[in-house]
């Protein structure tokens, strides 16, 4: 008898599982429906669309899978990511809604493998008190009086350095030079670490390996680009934590730190070493890794567009012809008078796609436009 019950089993089993399957995916089904939710495609269990949202793709499009999702459900639509249910919008008017309404309405929420690499005190993984406060630093860093007296300089010293290190006929790649330029730029503002020295060289190379992991699928196995981006994470703080420690060590004796974010930081806020050794990553990740983009995009939509390369170079020499006799460097009024270059950057960030996407969490049920 109970030989024929476990030979049974299988078969008893399998036709109760089945109607199981079917009745909570009705039951769920009945409940999306009464909760009139954008429409969804289908997904794989648990990972959902995670892997083909996140497929590499030109910055100059939207890549495939928004395109075929917006074709078949519209610009607001339903999707499994990272592990989470999620509403993926690419409805300006919803986007300005949400933005309009951080804090309130919604809150800034990255995945946890961001986090992972990022750091748990990065300003993407912060909210309230303490992201307000990282933004304050942020924006100290970022100032007005500070781009003026600090940051333009080092610009202009940095383009030059690039541009002389050009060969003339042999051939280079304007992206690698791109974020070559802004890496060393960002890593000058926030350590006061030099292009040439081999330190410097040595952080950019680990910091190429750490961004190819913070995009990529969280899977946290040997090999894969986030297991490599998490080793680099390590590795990129030591080096800073060495800055931090021989910073603390100095003190007033180095007056250029004080100048720098690593030296602001330190003097200024209140914040952990800890605190500050995820802001610096995060800031250096954030400045440089999109300027680098921005700046490579710019290269190319120009490369179409003769016209606007002409009215740049005009634009730039009318500004160096006006300028004083002897006077070589540039200043903020030169800045100003980039009115063409500020339309060529501005068209250039409407249409590529630095920044794929932002994230956040919806704080309360919510209606838009009826759904
Ligand atoms: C073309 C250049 C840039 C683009 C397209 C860009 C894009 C963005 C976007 C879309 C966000 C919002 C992320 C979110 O809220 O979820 C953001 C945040 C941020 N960016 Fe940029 N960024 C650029 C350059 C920079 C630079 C040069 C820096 C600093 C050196 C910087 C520092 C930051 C910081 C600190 C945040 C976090 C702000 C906060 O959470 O309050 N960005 N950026």
């Amino acid at each position: 008898m109970s030989g024929f019950i476990i030979d049974e089993l299988p078969l008893l089993l399998l036709p109760a599982l089945v109607a199981l399957f079917f009745y909570v995916n009705v039951v769920r089904w009945k409940r999306m429906k009464r909760l009139n939710l954008p429409p969804a495609g289908s997904g794989w269990p648990f990972i959902g669309d995670t892997f083909a949202y996140l497929k590499p793709h030109l910055a100059t499009s939207t890549g495939l899978f928004m395109e075929q999702h917006i074709s078949r459900y519209g610009k607001i639509y339903r999707s499994n990511l990272f592990g989470e249910p999620t509403i993926v919008s690419a409805d300006a008017g919803l986007n300005r809604f949400i933005l309009q309404n951080e804090g309130k309405l919604f809150q800034c929420s990255y995945p946890k493998s961001i986090g992972g690499i990022l750091g748990k005190w990065s300003m993407l993984v912060q909210v309230g008190e303490m992201h307000t406060e990282m933004r304050m630093i942020s924006l100290n860093f970022m100032s007005n009086v500070r781009l003026r007296s600090h940051l333009l300089p080092e610009v202009e010293r940095h383009t030059l350095l690039v541009l002389r290190s050009w060969r003339e006929n042999s051939p280079f790649s304007a992206q690698e030079e791109a974020k070559k330029f802004t890496f060393n730029l960002m890593a000058k503002n926030i350590m006061s670490m030099d292009p040439c020295e081999p330190e410097t060289e040595k952080l950019r190379l680990e910091y190429i390996t750490f961004m190819k992991g913070v995009v990529s699928a969280p899977l946290n196995f040997p090999g894969t680009p986030y297991w490599k981006a998490l080793r680099s994470r390590s590795k990129i703080l030591r080096v800073i934590k060495q800055k931090m420690e021989e910073r603390i060590q100095e003190k007033s004796e180095r007056q250029e730190g004080a100048e720098d974010l690593l030296g602001w930081s330190l003097k200024e806020s209140k914040l952990s070493k800890e605190q500050i050794l995820d802001l610096l990553l995060s800031l250096l990740f954030a400045g440089h890794e999109t300027s680098s983009m921005a700046l490579a995009l710019v290269i190319f939509f120009l490369e179409s567009c003769p016209k606007a390369v002409r009215q740049l170079r005009e634009e730039h020499s009318e500004i160096d012809r006006k300028k004083q006799r002897g006077e070589a460097a540039l200043n903020w009024e030169d800045y100003k008078q980039m009115e063409f270059t500020r339309c060529v950057i501005n068209e250039t960030l409407r249409l590529g796609n630095v920044v794929r996407f932002v994230h956040r969490k919806v704080l309360q049920d919510l209606q838009y436009k009826g759904s």
